[in-house]
C-alpha cells in the first residue's frame, strides 16, 4: 500500500469533551429549568448534541420535557448514590440532538445518602466523564439550594450560568451564591467559572423591572448576557405541554432570546471565553 498523500488521508474524527454547564441559583423560580430547556433546544437548533442533567428533586426539567418521573425506574438519585449505575442508563432521547438525564423524587433523600461518603462533591463529575465524549454540551439544572446537589453540579462544571430575576429583590441572594462558587472554585474545581448572568422574565412595561435590569448591569457589566428574557406566557404554555418554548412558539421573543443566548455561549466559546 503506498501511504496516501495527506491531503487524500481520512481526516481523524476528535472527539470532542462535553462543555459541561450548570444552571444555577439557590433561589426557586427564576427560570433555571426554563433556560436549561430552552438553552438546551436552542443549542440543539445549532446541531450540537446537548445532555440536559436534573438535580432537582422536583424533577420539573422532566415535565417540562413531556416525561413523568412518576414512571421512572431510575433516576439520577441511582446515579449519585449507586457507585455502579451508570448516567448512560437512565438517559431519555427528547428531541433531535437533545437527551435527558431525569430527576424523580427519590433524590430528596440524595443529599443525606450522600452525607458521609468520602468524595461525596465529586459523585457527578466522575459520572460524567463516561458520557462527556457522547455529547458537545451538558447543562444542569440545579435545585433551588446550595447543598451537596448544587455543590456536585458547580464541582462537575466548566462554568455556570445564574438566571436572575429582574426584581428589586433579585440580588439578595447573589452574595451567598458568589461565595459558594468561589469555595467550589478553592477547593474542588479551581477551573470553575461563570459563563454569565442571565437576566429573566423582564418586564419592560415596570419600572422596577427596568430599574432591577440596569442596576444588575451595573453591578456586573459584561458578566451579563446581552440576551435578556422577557416575561411571556408562551414560556408558561410551553412547559405546560411538555416542549421547550422554541418548538412551541418558533418565533415568539423568549424563543429568539434563548437562540440568542446560545450564540452568545457558542462564541464565548470560540473566542476561549
Ligand atoms: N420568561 C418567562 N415568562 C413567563 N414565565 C416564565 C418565564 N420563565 C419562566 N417562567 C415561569 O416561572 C416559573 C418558574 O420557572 P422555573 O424555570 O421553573 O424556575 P426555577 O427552575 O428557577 O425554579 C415557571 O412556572 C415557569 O414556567
Ligand atoms: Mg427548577
Amino acid at each position: 500500500m503506498f501511504p496516501l498523500p495527506a491531503a487524500l488521508q481520512p481526516v481523524r474524527v476528535q472527539a470532542t469533551m462535553a462543555k459541561i454547564i450548570s444552571v444555577a441559583n439557590q433561589k426557586g423560580g427564576v427560570a433555571k429549568t426554563t433556560t436549561t430547556v430552552n438553552l438546551g433546544a436552542a443549542l440543539a437548533e445549532a446541531r450540537q448534541r446537548v445532555l440536559l442533567i436534573d438535580l432537582d428533586p422536583q424533577a420539573h426539567l422532566a415535565l417540562s420535557l413531556g416525561v413523568n418521573p412518576d414512571d421512572l425506574t431510575a433516576s439520577t438519585f441511582d446515579v449519585l448514590t449507586n457507585p455502579r449505575f451508570e448516567i448512560g442508563a437512565i438517559t431519555i432521547p427528547v428531541g433531535d440532538g437533545l437527551t435527558l438525564a431525569p430527576a424523580d423524587i427519590n433524590l430528596s433523600v440524595a443529599e443525606q445518602r450522600l452525607g458521609g461518603t468520602i468524595g461525596r462533591e465529586q459523585v457527578l463529575r466522575d459520572k460524567l466523564r463516561a458520557v462527556q465524549a457522547d455529547y458537545d454540551y451538558i447543562l444542569i439544572d440545579c435545585p433551588p439550594s446550595l447543598g451537596v446537589l448544587t455543590v456536585n453540579a458547580l464541582t462537575a462544571s466548566e462554568s455556570v450560568i445564574i438566571p436572575v430575576q429582574a426584581h428589586y429583590l433579585s440580588m439578595k441572594g447573589m452574595q451567598l451564591l458568589m461565595e459558594t462558587i468561589e469555595l467550589v472554585r478553592e477547593k474542588l474545581n479551581p477551573g470553575l467559572g461563570i459563563l454569565g448572568i442571565l437576566i429573566t422574565m423582564v418586564d419592560v412595561r415596570t419600572r422596577v423591572s427596568n430599574q432591577a435590569v440596569a442596576a444588575l448591569r451595573d453591578m456586573f457589566g459584561d458578566k451579563v448576557f446581552r440576551a435578556m428574557i422577557r416575561q411571556n406566557t408562551k414560556v408558561i404554555e410551553a412547559s405546560a405541554t411538555g416542549r421547550p418554548v422554541l418548538e412551541t412558539a418558533r418565533t415568539s421573543p423568549p424563543a429568539q432570546a434563548y437562540r440568542q443566548l446560545a450564540r452568545e455561549v457558542l462564541h464565548g466559546q470560540e473566542a476561549g471565553l
